[in-house]
């Protein structure tokens, strides 16, 4: 026997190792349940891609080690499609989705028929190829007739099986050979995160995501492709040889499920035009919320046998029809572009536009983000742009359209100083960010911000004191920052415009009502760069005063969890200022005070004896945040829902987690009612 040959208990655990990788990516990319910690899943990976570099006989093409490992190739070889992909008809109107509808009844005759609904992704169409459970092809769309096998940047995206499993006693065995079809996208979340840290590290980042996830997959290298966040949701059967001989289009989306398949949980049956019309109705007020881009919806007739007799003309099935929702792309013109200084004194470009219907909404202004990303798109006042929102983010600018560029278009500069006091404008080290070189005490617009900071819901909430509000009490001189606030008089109230002497009261009582807060209120409220909300709340549980916090160094702010160098370095500069501490001594000396944090025995933490789950996306709190505040107030966190599980926070994107808490009747909450409650809890734990 040769050094290199394995032994049989390497070989056993060659195979256990390989079982229990592929499980754990299902877990974790197709059903969004992971049931062990990236670090354990990474102890497994490791463990058995050493076992096959220690023995290469041991190496095999479906180990999930071996998604990354193809050369790069030349180019992508043709591949012909055993039946022609096709593209969709659209109904723009409700009456065009009837004309279809009482169509198909016209064609099929006295037959009842039901409909799929199900969201029309964008992103890029593919065909997989199963043969005896193993994927051995993937194959772009192309002209419809042939397309390109992309196998190799396929095999990258976890969310797609290499092998496909039986489901187990009762399910239906996997074909000799099957081919599946669907939509690889990349989720949004990830794009804006990809596209952020491009931005950061001066890369080129995506114009969208639909053209982020084609550009992915047209990559000859595919280790370009593993580092891109994609995923797929299957939808339709590409053909099948075999014993399996599916009735309904939604059997067949089940059955690829029970397959290890990624398919996606917004299916619904629907047997008229009207449950067909509220479907849509409910898809498209969830729309920002999906996590993923939809152009709208595809309704199928769900009986297959029903399919075939209708069959297809010009490259469109008869069969199916895409529901379209407005578009969130258009064309705009960039009117003119602004300079805002925001509280912590950060000047960003803002672009003014022609206005413009997008997504639903009419869109006037977009985010240029800094200098860096002007130069990047290289932008013009004057040019047509193309404008995108994603789900409910700020409109954004995504390309310049070069070719119309008018003769007198005019480049953007930053100007010689901050727009609103004249001071230096300054950029640190290499952040992209500039900022106004005056403290918040000079600059009128930071004083003006802060103040809006300070005053706002999640911070002092004080009720009735909006934005223009405080750019007169700014500009008359009445307040210079936030403890002046509760100084003001009756007096000086009623003497600004549109300030009615009951208007005077009820803002005065409301500052009397705001002076009554909370810790983690109040440090939010200081306005410290890098602090949000989470960030305030952990730092209040771990210093328990201000005084704590105000001369805490480094080290000290370190040890708390959410805080690392950045922050850390954010506060200390920011306690550094003689002013910041004047300031909090002031605005106790105002009246503005907060109950103790006192430590809270165990047994009597609100939420002792709760088990929560955290599913989709989090907006707001990292995950690790969140567990750690809801372990804070007793909680126990888990990975996946059971019948002992009290809670399922949703956020976006949630998928088998969320329809088992449904299932099950548990208690499910959006991630705002998560925020509400801890911060019901920060001030509570507060006695
Ligand atoms: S069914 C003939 N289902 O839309 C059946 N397509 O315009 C066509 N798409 O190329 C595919 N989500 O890329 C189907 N749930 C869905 C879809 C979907 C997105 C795309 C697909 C296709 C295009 C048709």
């Amino acid at each position: 026997m040769s050094q290199d040959a394995p032994s049989q208990v390497e070989i056993e655990r060659v195979a256990e190792l390989r079982e229990q990788v592929a499980y754990h990516l299902h877990c974790y990319h197709v059903l969004d349940a992971p049931e062990i910690a990236d670090a354990e899943f990474d102890a497994l990976f490791d463990e058995l891609a050493a076992l096959e570099q220690a023995h290469p006989t041991l190496q095999t093409d479906t180990s999930p080690t071996q998604r990354v490992g193809a050369p790069p190739l030349s180019q992508f070889e043709k591949v012909r499609h055993s039946r022609p992909m096709l593209s969709l008809d659209k109904a723009t109107t409700r009456e065009e989705l009837e004309l279809w509808m009482q169509r198909c009844r016209n064609r099929l005759g006295d037959g009842e028929i039901t409909f799929t609904c199900e969201p029309k992704i964008d992103g890029v169409a593919v065909a997989l190829i199963y043969e005896h459970g193993e994927l051995t092809l993937a194959a772009t769309r192309g002209d419809g007739n042939e397309g390109e096998n992309i196998l190799a940047n396929v095999r990258t995206i976890g969310a797609i099986p290499l092998t496909l499993q039986n489901g187990g006693p009762g399910s239906v065995a996997v074909p000799a050979k099957i081919e599946v079809r669907g939509e690889i996208y990349i989720p949004l979340a990830h794009f804006t995160t990809f596209n952020a840290q491009a931005l950061a590290k001066g890369d080129k980042p995506m114009v969208n995501p639909r053209n982020g996830a084609a550009g992915s997959l047209r990559q000859l290298d595919s280790k370009v492709t593993a580092s891109r966040p994609l995923t797929m949701y299957c939808y339709s059967l590409g053909g099948t040889q075999g014993e399996w001989q599916p009735v309904t289009q939604d059997e067949v989306l089940s059955t690829f499920a029970t397959w290890g398949l990624r398919t996606n949980p917004a299916l619904e049956v629907v047997g008229d035009l009207d449950a067909c019309l509220r479907y849509i109705d409910k898809l498209e007020a969830r729309r920002d919320a999906l996590g993923y881009e939809i152009d709208g919806v595809v309704i199928k007739v769900n009986d297959l046998a029903q399919q075939e007799r209708l069959g297809s003309v010009t490259r469109k099935p008869r069969w199916a029809i895409a529901y379209k929702f407005a578009a969130q792309e258009a064309t705009s013109v960039v009117e003119d572009v602004d300079f805002q200084v925001g509280r912590t004194g950060a000047i960003t470009p803002v672009a003014r536009l022609q206005p413009t219907f997008v997504g639903g909404v009419t869109v006037t202004n977009a985010t240029l983000h800094n200098m860096d990303e002007i130069a990047r798109l290289d932008l013009h006042v004057g040019d047509r742009v193309m404008i995108r929102r994603a789900g409910d983010v700020i409109p954004q600018i995504a390309t310049v359209i070069l070719s119309q560029r008018p003769a007198d278009a005019r480049a953007i500069e930053l100007p010689q100083g901050c727009p609103s006091c004249g001071s230096a404008i300054l950029r640190q080290g290499d952040e992209v960010v500039v900022r106004c070189s005056a403290t918040r005490d000079y600059c009128p617009a930071q004083r003006k911000e802060g103040l809006k900071h300070f005053v706002s819901r999640l911070a002092l909430d004080v009720d009735g004191l909006g934005d223009k509000l405080i750019d007169q009490l700014v500009d008359q001189g009445l307040v210079a920052n936030a403890a002046d606030l509760f100084t003001l008089t009756h007096e000086q109230l009623v003497a600004l415009e549109r300030m009615g002497a009951k208007s005077a009261d009820n803002l005065l009582a409301a500052l009397d009502t705001a002076k009554r807060t909370t810790l983690p209120r109040f440090i939010y409220a200081l306005g410290i760069r890098e602090v949000g909300e989470a960030t305030a709340a952990s730092l209040a549980i771990h210093f328990g005063d201000i005084e704590a916090l105000c001369n805490a160094d480094i080290d000290a702010l370190e040890a708390v969890p959410d805080v690392g160098p950045i922050v850390g370095q954010s506060i200390t500069e920011f306690f550094a200022q003689p002013e910041q501490l004047k300031l909090v001594t002031a605005l106790q000396q105002a009246g503005v005070q907060w109950p103790n944090i006192s430590v809270v025995p165990a047994a009597e933490l609100p939420l002792t004896g709760q088990t929560w789950v955290l599913t989709g996306t989090l907006e707001a709190l990292s995950r690790t945040v969140a567990k750690q505040r809801l372990t804070a107030l007793g909680a126990k966190v888990a990975g996946s829902v059971s019948a002992k599980t009290t809670v399922v926070v949703a956020g976006p994107g949630a998928g088998s987690k969320l329809e088992k808490a449904q299932s099950l009747g548990i208690d499910v909450r959006s991630e705002a009612d998560l925020m509400a409650l801890l911060s019901q809890y920060a001030d509570r734990e507060e006695t």
